[in-house]
């Protein structure tokens, strides 16, 4: 079997191509804490320690690269307490975690805008990133202040900024010109994008990005989600005839 992704094997044991990067939209912690009448901030706790188990099955399944929607740009809209509550729940998670996602040979990068972080998040988010540069296991990205509106945005300014410049010819700006100028220009495009909760919307998550990504909506609520879904997610997803607008030959 010739794949251009990496395989995974279904249940029978059947090899198939699997995808190679993976997007998650990480919903539902509210709920899942509402529902044990405890506060938003608990729910969001149980999802930072699930993000560990689906990150560590990574390798197995042939996923390359995991990128993970942990706060969108509109996030700020909640109310203050959740706001603070999620920040210094990024600071200790990336201090907590940098030793054991550097072992774990997992590389780790950031998207977003970093502007409106407080300097003591960014400077903990530059470490990790360094410290794991060498790395090259799992490609983990996590998207934080991140909104796929706001990066075509921004994007669009530095190469506007670069036309202005004289180092873009503006009749040679193609389709392969603006990705270069995204947060994610060293990332290939995500293969399947998940998100759990049962909400069927993207939310601003890598529009650019996911023109041809497949989806998959589930109900689970993200700390309910297990690397066996995950599994069963990529397994389904090899079965999947991916054509990119063209016909099958
Ligand atoms: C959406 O659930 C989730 C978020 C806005 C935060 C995602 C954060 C995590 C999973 C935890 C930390 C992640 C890392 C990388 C440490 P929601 O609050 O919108 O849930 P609801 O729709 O049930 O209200």
């Amino acid at each position: 079997m010739s794949c251009k992704t990496d395989t995974v094997s279904d249940a029978g044991g059947a090899t198939r191509c699997g995808p190679h990067h993976v997007a998650i939209i990480m919903d539902g912690n509210g709920r899942w804490a509402q529902s044990r009448g405890r506060p938003r901030l608990f729910g969001h706790h149980a999802g930072a320690r699930r993000v560990r188990e689906v990150v560590e099955c990574c390798p197995e399944l042939g996923v390359k690269y995991l990128t993970i929607f942990a706060f969108s740009t509109e996030n700020w809209k909640r109310t203050q307490v959740e706001v603070a509550g999620l920040m210094s729940l990024f600071r200790r998670y990336i201090s907590k975690e940098m030793k054991a996602l550097a072992a774990r040979n997992v590389r780790v990068r950031f998207i977003g805008d970093r502007v409106r972080l407080d300097a003591k998040l960014v400077k903990l988010m530059d470490q990790l990133e360094e410290e794991t540069q060498e790395n090259d296991g799992t490609h983990l990205t996590i998207a934080l202040n991140y909104g796929g509106r706001d990066e075509v945005a921004r994007a669009t300014k530095r190469l506007a900024q670069d036309v202005a410049a004289g180092k873009l010819d503006p009749e040679k700006v193609d389709q392969e010109t603006l990705p270069r100028y995204l947060d994610t220009h060293v990332l290939p495009d995500p293969d399947l994008v998940i998100r759990t909760s049962g909400e069927a919307r993207i939310s601003n998550f890598l529009l650019w990005q996911s023109a041809y990504a497949e989806y998959e909506f589930i109900d689970t609520l993200w700390p309910d989600f297990t690397s066996e879904e995950m599994g069963r997610l990529c397994r389904s997803y090899g079965s999947r005839d991916r054509r990119f607008g063209g016909v099958k030959t």
